[in-house]
């Protein structure tokens, strides 16, 4: 068992000393010191110690601390102005991480509670996470771009040479399942965005909005569906080892370049075997990404896939077929489930193929459709159960005419419209990605 108590008084002495004393000063160095011998101690039975507040109470390591207001006023304090709720240290914290949060704590500067973690990351601090309390329930929207600082930040760290934390990874995963579970449409709308720049980080978070919601689709266990979740987004930390040059190539790469991207998956696997906390099959995961139901692809293998590889694979290539490349126009959601389709069975599990195919609907979220009004609009919801007749936003009216503002259009409850064609938005200039952004910080407003 972790010393407790030694551990919060010394936090405790250490976030006293900082009021009265400046950085660096021997009254905060030593019970700093001293709390992290502590907790290199506890580390040596597990990975990670958590303490927090539960209604008003000290809980640590799932146990309640009597009398905490009185012998930890400071740590109660300061969490409470910051808006910290909980507190998690992890194997592989260092005495200057330590500091790093005692300086957070006390300084005073009012960050808004997501920034806390933001500005924990800017100074180095990967092991030790604070959770605020939620001032209000995050938006979908923050919830996405959130998911792309993660994996951002995760990808600097492997560049850096150093180990990522995974505690950050798993808080995405969890707020991604929880945004699937309740507003599936809007985050699978947000996969829209493919931003040609910052191509790895977006397409990393789409693929694992699409494997979650096809894990969700496919009845999986919680637990494999958080591990089939973490092994998407990471599937490409690997890329992290390529050069940037061969990543970023226009035009064809020679056969060198060729052999260089395809260790991606094994670098990637082995980055996630010095993670620690994340789940175990997440390594095999990443490993198998590429290779093929019919076990082409690569590495070059004859294992027995993995049953929940291909969750990944089936995501990774629809937003990989709907993203403008340097060398591929970007295909429709309609053109992409077809170009797949003509693969099941060869490079698709078709049975997890056919659940992705009724999953994302004949007109997926973010398909452009011309109306037999002449109206165009975009696919916001699919209908179960009339796959043809979906919920759209129309944005065009029956002249042509951009409109102002967007009208819904349900087809199951609407007489007299139904879809003629899809759209290219190319043809018509339209920005998809925007569309849902947009729609996404209206939500936010509400
Ligand atoms: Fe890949
Ligand atoms: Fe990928």
């Amino acid at each position: 068992m972790p010393d407790r108590d030694s551990i919060l008084k010394t936090i405790n002495a250490a976030l006293k000393s900082r009021k009265l004393y400046p950085p660096g000063h021997p009254a905060i160095i030593t019970p700093a010191k001293k709390t992290v011998e502590l907790l290199l101690d506890a580390f040596k039975e597990k990975p990670t110690l958590t303490f927090g507040i539960v209604n008003e109470a000290l809980i640590f390591e799932s146990n309640p601390v009597s009398d905490a207001d009185k012998l930890y006023p400071e740590l109660l304090g300061y969490m409470s102005v910051k808006g910290v709720d909980t507190v998690i240290f992890e194997r592989g914290m260092g005495d200057k991480e330590f500091t790093g949060l005692i300086d957070v704590l006390t300084s005073n500067v009012t960050l808004k509670a997501s920034d806390l973690q933001k500005d924990m990351h800017q100074r180095g601090i990967t092991h030790i996470t604070l959770k605020s309390i939620p001032m209000g329930k995050k938006s979908i929207l923050e919830v996405y771009n959130g998911a792309v600082d993660t994996v951002k930040n995760v990808m600097n760290d492997v560049r850096l040479g150093k180990i990522p934390a995974s505690e950050p990874v798993n808080h995405v995963i969890d707020e991604l399942s929880e945004s699937v579970l309740t507003d599936q449409n809007a985050i699978i709308g947000l996969t829209m965005i493919k931003n040609y720049d910052n191509y790895l980080f977006n397409h990393s978070v789409n693929v694992s909005i699409i494997a979650i919601s096809l894990a969700k689709a496919m009845n999986l266990e919680s637990d494999e569906l958080h591990a089939v979740g973490i092994g998407a987004l990471l599937h490409d930390i690997g890329k992290t080892g390529v050069a940037e040059n061969i990543i970023r190539k226009p035009g064809g790469l020679s056969s060198e370049e060729w052999e260089k991207i395809k260790e991606h998956p094994l670098l990637g696997s082995n980055i996630i075997k010095r993670m620690e906390g994340l789940h175990e099959i997440v390594g095999k995961l990443i490993y198998e990404h590429h290779i093929r139901y019919d076990h082409s692809g690569y590495p070059q293998s004859t294992i027995k896939l993995h049953p929940l590889t291909q969750i990944i694979t089936i995501s990774d290539a629809y937003d990989a077929l709907t993203t403008l490349r340097v060398y591929q126009q970007p295909h429709t959601p309609v053109e992409a489930v077809k170009v797949m389709q003509n693969f099941s069975g060869r490079h698709f599990n078709p049975d997890i193929l056919n659940v992705f195919v009724s999953m994302i609907g004949a007109f997926p979220v973010g398909t452009l459709v011309r109306l037999s009004t002449n109206e165009v609009g975009v696919v916001t919801a699919v209908n179960k159960d009339a796959q043809d007749r979906p919920t759209l936003k129309a944005v065009y009216g029956p002249d042509g005419t951009a409109l102002p503002d967007p009208v819904e259009v349900d087809l199951v409850k609407t007489t007299g419209k139904s879809i003629i064609s899809t759209v290219n938005p190319a043809t018509l200039d339209f920005d998809i990605a925007a569309f849902f952004e947009h729609e996404a910080a209206l939500q936010a407003e509400l």
